[in-house]
């Protein structure tokens, strides 16, 4: 039996090894962390981060061929693959603050591994890194005491969160970069093999390590590219009257373009796209492409520019003021399915608010408790309500930020009835049916479409 060992039991570390638990029984899977209160929930019925259908994977392995663990040094030393799937966010001090990726917690764990290992060992990058960070883990673990090999795999994790679950089961693709020499390839296959236990052979693509660290950065660009390419299709939507639903269905009928990514919204969110889309840019600029670096921070500029765009539209539509008004925010998640918050446009609309003045009211089926991290430098000027009803009495506007399908179904005559004249309802997300909220009586606002107003 095989031992492999992940370094980071955070929303990527947790689920991956359930899954490949759950696929290869011939492995034993342990997954550490130095946050004992994380791992903790890990081995307890309240797991550390929600995702459909993971309670089920993790029992279906948890104590079988699955375990978790704070004691990393123990661990290193049994294994022979090391996943590394530690935290890269953006660095916010010194060289290339804001945009360059933050490597510290990167290289403590190469430095780790290097002191706790007395055999051969496979390395895998599973973190999203600047291209050739490969080389930096190599040459620190090249300093390992004569005898002791490492070989370092690029094997980049492709899932979304929200539906981590299902695209673990059935990957659209798995890279995996390594070397091309003997040691490299075989380090390869032994990745291959853990893979191909359910992945088709056509899916899982091998190459040079440095294409696989840039094809994971360059996937997020392009996904991210993609929404801020229809979000800034919606302003000129908003002052031409055309309807950005039907200029998006007209494009993405193109086979070239394809229909996915094309709703428009108030932008994208989630801990990696701005994170690695700051990181190409900077390594553009470390390569001396300003245009390219230009080209690409746009893309971020415009995401910002639609929430700003958004919270504009909101007080010129209420008269040009939101203060003293309760506004009830429906969603804070940065997508549905999901309790994470980080880089969620509702946290810069809600701060974009509360400076206005509004009375905010927050609202999510399963992140106000992330909300209320993200919104600590207001407490005492927020208030949170899991019950939307509760939320919307005495609102003068609903802003809905997430498109979680249960505010689909909500009963909005009633939301109607309690909240103040004239009702405003501001759909961020485009998924709510306007036609029923405008005949109900709502003024109805949402992106790149023609207002449908009463007043
Ligand atoms: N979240 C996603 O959807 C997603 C998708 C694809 C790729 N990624 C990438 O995967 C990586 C991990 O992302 P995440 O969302 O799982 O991060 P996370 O913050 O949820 O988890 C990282 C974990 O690593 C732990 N850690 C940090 N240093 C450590 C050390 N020295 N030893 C042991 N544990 C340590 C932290 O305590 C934390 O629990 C990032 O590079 C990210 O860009 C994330």
């Amino acid at each position: 039996m095989k031992n492999i060992l992940c370094i980071g039991a955070g929303y990527v570390g947790g689920p991956t090894m359930a899954m490949i638990a759950r696929k290869c029984p011939d492995y034993n899977v342990v997954v550490v962390d130095i946050n004992e209160e994380r791992i903790a929930a890990w081995q307890s019925d309240e797991l550390p981060i929600y995702e459909p259908g993971l309670a089920e994977l993790v029992k279906s392995t948890a104590g079988k061929n699955l375990f978790f663990s704070t004691d990393v040094a123990a661990e290193i030393e049994k294994a022979d693959i090391i996943f590394v799937s530690v935290n890269t966010p953006t660095k916010t001090f010194g060289k290339g603050a804001g945009k360059a990726a933050d490597l510290q917690y990167w290289e403590k764990t190469a430095r780790v591994i290097l002191a706790n290992s007395k055999s051969d060992k496979i390395v895998v990058e599973k973190s999203t890194l600047p291209v050739r960070t490969a080389d930096a883990m190599e040459r620190i673990l090249k300093t390992a005491p004569d005898g002791i090999k490492f070989e370092v795999l690029s094997n980049p994790e492709f899932m979304a969160e929200g539906t981590a679950v299902e695209d673990l089961e059935d990957p659209d693709r798995v890279l995996i970069g390594g070397h091309d020499t003997e040691s490299g390839q075989k380090a390869v296959q032994a990745l291959v093999d853990i893979y191909r236990h359910w992945v088709p052979e056509e899916k899982v693509v091998t190459m040079n390590l440095w294409s696989s660290e840039l094809s994971k950065l360059a996937a997020n660009a392009f996904l991210a590219q993609r929404v801020s390419s229809i979000n800034s299709l919606s302003a000129i939507c908003e002052a031409t009257e055309a309807n950005v639903a039907e200029v998006s269905r007209a494009i993405g009928m193109d086979s070239r373009i394809g229909s996915k990514f094309l709703k428009a919204s108030v932008g994208f969110g989630g801990s990696c796209f701005k994170k690695d889309i700051l990181n190409l840019v900077y390594l553009c600029e470390t390569y001396g492409l300003e245009e390219v670096a230009r080209y690409w921070e746009q893309v971020v500029k415009i995401n910002d520019y639609q929430q700003s765009r958004f919270v504009a539209n909101m007080i010129s539509s209420m008269f040009n003021t939101v203060a003293d008004k309760r506004i009830a925010v429906l969603g804070f998640a940065f997508k549905a399915d999901t309790g994470d918050t980080r880089e969620s446009p509702a946290i810069s609309i809600c701060k974009l608010l509360l400076d206005e003045q509004a009375n905010v009211v927050v609202s999510d089926p399963k992140a106000i408790g992330n909300a209320k991290k993200d919104l600590a430098e207001y407490a005492d000027k927020v208030e949170y309500e899991e019950d939307v009803y509760a939320a919307v009495k005495g609102a003068h506007a609903i802003a809905v930020l997430t498109e979680w399908p249960m505010y689909e179904t909500l009963d909005y005559k009633k939301i109607f009835d309690l909240m103040e004249k004239p009702q405003f309802i501001f759909d961020g997300r485009n998924f709510l049916d306007h036609d029923m909220l405008y005949d109900i009586g709502f003024n109805v606002y949402s992106i790149g479409k023609a207002p449908k107003k009463h007043i």
